[in-house]
């Protein structure tokens, strides 16, 4: 019972917004959060439709209940999946699951639809993930895109080929297609639900958004290279991370959240993940000159944000528009102080930046500042096709979000570190504009930002690529400094 007490107090606080719906259900210190998280975000979304069930059945006058465990009870009862409680509680649950049922399916009669999602109003509709592709990322430690495509086929899935634009979706509940950008990504019908499904349990497939897929796509650690995913739970990019490396070389893992990493733990073990070394540790007390990660070249930064791109947060802001501001000022400056943190990894190329927020304060703000603080980096301009770019001027950002991605709103950045630390006085890493525009291909034609369906995982990403409206500037200086080197060589040797 203790599921619904919680849910229902943080149901009853977020409709009267008295805080956000991720910092209530953490705050909440339940020890099954996504459980927890999952039960809230369906009721609040369902909320307008609950309430209606719930005052014509005159479910509170009978069983005097308050409507916030109202709705979390009915919710699970009648449209989720089932009580997860016994005893007086569900006893008293039982005896209305009739009447409650049959008023959901008298709605649905009178309004002509089918699905639940079709009663809620349709300024929700459009807010909500209910419209959404279900994205299944392949686990390539386990099985690979063509054999995960057979067995999907074989159980009754039809396979469309790859997707050659948002046009194609949505899908019918049983068709599949393979991913226009990401290449071990499949994509099905929101209404697809693959967690009873073999590939699932086996750790064959991975339940992962897309958007989620892009920071460890993009950062493409080649096998063999020691990598930080620095605040790493509950882990679906770490295991994403083991994949490219194909379990070679050493994933450091940290989390500060020891329930959250114990989660990661098994699901890193599901998933066949041998390379990583978990840590429960704060990733600002990790010695960037500790010997044991003298060999780090790449860092995956996903840190704690506002979840404000996750869809059934969307209106999870308080009353209290300082509160919020304040909060969002913290935020960003915890993941500035990670970001810088990361930066100072002796022997870093790259770094990939992500949140799950769509608030610049989280996103380009951060990035810029970063930028501003550490000239020895620039950033990396990703996808070329990818349809939603970082807000003016970091366009070599991307953005993704509902309407233009067909995913959960979210934010990538990639810095990488210049090769040449001269060079950086002269060229601000945040005079972007210019780069995307030269003629020289940027490096998002090559991996790891490399957008070709099928290409493999390579190991281009080892070389540093300048950004392109630096090419011509950094050879010119490199051959003036190997022409000064060789002038130097022969007055020694003279
Ligand atoms: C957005 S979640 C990470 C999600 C994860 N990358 C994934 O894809 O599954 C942010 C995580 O950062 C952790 N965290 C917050 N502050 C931290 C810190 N100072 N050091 C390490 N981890 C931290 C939180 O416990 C939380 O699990």
């Amino acid at each position: 019972m203790a599921l619904y007490v919680n849910a229902a107090e943080i149901l009853e606080k977020a409709e009267k917004k008295q805080g956000a719906l991720k910092t209530l259900v953490y705050d909440s210190k339940f020890p099954n959060i996504k459980q927890l998280f999952a039960l809230v975000c369906e009721t609040h979304r369902f909320s307008s439709v609950l309430q209606k069930i719930i005052e014509s059945t005159k479910l509170l006058k009978q069983t005097k209940m308050k409507m916030p465990l109202a709705k979390v009870l009915v919710y699970d009862l009648v449209m989720g999946r089932g009580l997860k409680c016994g005893g007086s509680w569900k006893t008293m649950m039982m005896k209305h699951r009739s009447r409650l049922q049959a008023e959901l399916a008298r709605m649905k009669v009178k309004q002509k639809v089918s699905r639940h999602e079709d009663l809620l109003p349709a300024s929700v509709q459009q807010l909500t993930g209910d419209r959404l592709p279900r994205y299944v990322r392949v686990n390539t430690l386990k099985t690979t895109v063509e054999d995960a495509v057979d067995y999907l086929k074989r159980d009754g899935f039809s396979y469309l080929g790859q997707a050659s634009g948002p046009d194609d979706l949505p899908l019918k509940q049983k068709d599949f297609v393979r991913d226009q950008h990401l290449p071990e990504l499949l994509v099905f019908s929101p209404r697809a639900d693959f967690h009873d499904h073999f590939l699932y349990k086996a750790g064959h497939i991975i339940l992962q958004d897309k958007a989620s897929c892009l920071p460890a796509y993009l950062l493409n650690p080649p096998p063999g290279s020691h990598v930080i995913d620095a605040c790493a739970a509950p882990g679906n990019k770490t295991s994403h991370l083991a994949a490219i490396m194909k379990n070679k070389g050493r994933l450091f893992a940290f989390d500060l959240d020891a329930k959250r990493l114990a989660t990661m733990s098994t699901l890193l073990l599901r998933a066949g993940v041998t390379c990583q070394q978990l840590a429960n540790q704060d990733f600002l007390k990790v010695d960037p000159d500790s010997l044991q990660y003298k060999d780090v070249e790449y860092i995956l930064l996903d840190p704690s944000c506002s979840g404000s791109g996750m869809v059934c947060l969307r209106d999870s802001t308080s009353a209290d528009q300082e509160k919020d501001q304040a909060r969002l000022a913290s935020l960003a400056s915890f993941q500035l102080r990670c970001l810088n943190h990361g930066l100072r990894f002796p022997h870093l190329k790259r770094l990939v930046y992500s949140t799950c927020s769509v608030h610049s304060q989280e996103n380009e703000e951060v990035i810029t500042a970063c930028l501003q603080q550490n000239p020895g980096f620039r950033l990396v301009p990703l996808l070329a096709q990818w349809p939603e770019r970082g807000l003016e001027p970091l366009t070599q950002c991307l953005r993704a979000s509902t309407t233009k991605t067909r995913t959960h709103g979210f934010f990538v950045a990639l810095l990488e570190k210049h090769s040449e630390p001269g060079i950086t006085k002269q060229e601000p890493a945040v005079q972007i504009r210019p780069e995307v525009k030269t003629p020289s291909p940027p490096v998002s034609e090559e991996r790891p930002a490399a957008i070709d369906e099928g290409s493999e995982a390579s190991e281009m990403e080892d070389k540093p690529s300048p950004a392109a409206g630096q090419t011509d500037f950094t050879a010119g200086k490199k051959k003036r400094k190997r022409r000064k080197k060789k002038k130097k060589a022969a007055a020694t040797m003279e």
